[in-house]
């Protein structure tokens, strides 16, 4: 079936974390002037579209994610006329801009809640999901970013209990209520009369909720995703969202749907429905843990192979209906290279720019996080001090209280944690990365001064940056890496991801070694075709025959076949 062509389909996704990205007033924390004095770098990378984590006014206890007020900007980002001249410098460069929208909760400090904690009578009382305590202790419901893991937070005022699935001052909005609806509505329409060009809804499975709150089902097994992901009335939110406000205007739209298969995948987004545009699935971010104890490396490493079939049967999912999002990181997990591909020094380089070669001929909009153009990688803490982020923070004294041993946590939050993917961007090799004139609130990767920095790379012109570049580039200049069917090839080789793209008579063929050894390989299907190298990260040929090829370690190559 033919997909219809539109600009959030061709375009390609930039995410900036706001805190980590330049700080202009000298206050070691990123702010909205500086992302408007580093327009310039962004357009020059050939991105479309900005995707900016929240800048709404917040105290900060994640990160932002706990907004205390929709219609404000944080102090420490900046004002409202900042946010309003960014907006404006961006569409001056054909830049479209999409913000997060944080509607499962609130902060404590949001008025709705203020008011609704005070009496049980309170007009926003409804606002959350209280349980009262003369009917005893509410049923288990587990808490992200709780020290005790419990997402029900005993307030004395009322004697209730109120919910929330992340900390303790991010309390569940409840969307059963119409009122709640109506105001995110309203809210909603506010941003994008100003112009903004989408939303990222952050947990967005999370808002429905069954409201009698029944007992955790006996086959509960620690990972509450299933029981609490994709509520009854999930559905009929989005699509009363679709229809009062997103259908309005011609802008894009990607859910964060941690807990949705594949098998639900259309009910978001297939086109008829009339919800959303892309989702985010979690099954790659799981990859490489323990289970479904999702902050737990998995001991073994994860394979090729499964990886693979993981995109594959993504790529399949959405072959008819609907429309994927590729992505590697995000603000949510460690760095790209570090995790999918090798930052050692020796493989740095080709990893890095191997893992931009595939996110950018794969079908399905490529996100990139700040950062990875130049193959940013993991800072790997030592010390519990290091961290800033409330999700290692609080799990720490969690673990602590239940005597786990705190070493193998630092180690395993080494590879794992969020604070890996905030480190400040790294823009030159000055003291503070060219980042901030002060100490920054995270602190920054000592390898800013290697050449793991934009100035260096800029004048480097094999550098990850510019062959970041050169990609982006070659799949404007290719539609059919945009809409071209996939199709994998070579699925139980364990050292290269090798696939086809092609759409009427324009074909590709793209080889991607996970290896860091040589790899060889024989494409009989090849046999009559002419292969043309349109680009590759490494000097060397990796053409042998008409159909052998040798590919050194993490060696990409994308060829146009005719
Ligand atoms: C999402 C965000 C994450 C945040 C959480 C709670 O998963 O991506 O950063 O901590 O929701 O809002």
């Amino acid at each position: 079936m033919e997909l219809a062509r539109t600009w959030w389909k061709e375009g390609i996704v930039y995410q900036i974390y706001p805190r980590s990205f330049q700080d202009t007033t000298g206050n070691g924390i990123g702010d909205i002037q500086g992302i408007i004095k580093r327009l310039d770098y962004i357009k020059s990378l050939g991105v479309d579209i900005i995707w900016l984590c929240p800048v709404y006014k917040s105290p900060n206890d994640d990160n932002g994610y706990d907004i205390s007020d929709y219609r404000n900007i944080m102090e420490e980002f900046g004002t409202m006329s900042d946010f309003d001249s960014l907006l404006e410098e961006m569409h001056a460069r054909d830049l479209k801009l999409v913000m997060d929208l944080v509607v499962n909760h609130t902060s404590d400090e949001h008025h709705w809640f203020q008011e609704s904690r005070k009496s049980r009578e309170n007009p926003y009382r409804d606002y959350y999901h209280w349980w009262p305590a003369e009917k005893g202790t509410p049923p288990k419901r587990f808490s992200y970013f709780d020290v005790d893991g419990n997402a029900w937070k005993y307030d004395e005022l009322t004697d209730s209990y109120y919910l929330h699935y992340f900390s303790v001052k991010q309390p569940d909005l409840k969307w059963e209520n119409p009122k709640v609806r109506q105001e995110i509505y309203d809210m909603m329409h506010f941003w994008f009369k100003k112009g903004v060009d989408g939303f990222r809804m952050d947990v967005i499975p999370f808002i429905s909720k069954d409201i009698n709150y029944p007992e955790l089902p006996a086959e509960y097994n620690g990972n509450f995703v299933p029981f609490y992901a994709n509520g009854p009335k999930l559905h009929d939110y989005l699509h009363e969202m679709n229809q009062e406000v997103l259908s309005k205007y011609d802008i894009m739209t990607v859910g964060e749907t941690p807990g949705v298969a594949r098998d639900q995948a259309l009910l978001f987004v297939d086109e008829e429905r009339k919800e959303l545009n892309m989702f985010f699935h979690f099954e790659l971010m799981s990859l490489d843990r323990d289970g479904d104890e999702v902050f737990w490396m998995r001991e073994d490493k994860w394979k090729l192979t499964e990886f693979k079939k993981i995109h594959s049967d993504w790529d399949e999912t959405f072959a008819e209906k609907g429309w994927g999002s590729m992505f590697l990181s995000n603000h949510d997990n460690p760095r790209t290279v570090s995790r999918w591909g090798n930052d050692s020094p020796q493989h740095w380089h080709n990893s890095a720019t191997m893992l931009h070669t595939f996110l950018l001929t794969m079908k399905g909009t490529p996100y990139f996080y700040y950062g990875d153009e130049i193959g940013m990688s993991n800072i790997r803490f030592d010390t519990i001090d290091d961290y800033q982020d409330i999700n290692t923070l609080n799990r720490y004294e969690l673990l602590k209280q239940q005597g786990v041993d705190l070493d193998t946590f630092i180690e395993n939050e080494k590879e794992a944690s969020r604070d890996n993917g905030r480190t400040p961007m790294q823009w030159d090799n000055s003291e503070n990365a060219g980042f901030s004139g002060a100490k920054p609130w995270l602190k920054v990767h000592p390898n800013h001064i290697n050449g793991l920095n934009v100035a260096e790379q800029e004048k480097d012109k094999d550098s990850v940056l510019n062959y970041f570049k050169k990609m982006v580039q070659l799949r404007k200049d290719h539609l059919g890496l945009v809409y071209g069917d996939y199709q994998l090839l070579l699925k139980d080789n364990e050292q290269v991801y090798a696939y086809t793209r092609s759409m009427d008579d324009e074909n590709y063929l793209i080889l991607l070694s996970f290896s860091e050894e040589k790899a060889n390989l024989e494409l009989d299907d090849l046999a009559s075709s002419t292969l043309d190298l349109l680009i590759s990260n490494d000097s060397h040929v990796a053409l042998k025959g008409s159909i052998d090829f040798e590919l050194n370690p993490y060696q990409a190559c994308v060829y146009k076949l005719s």
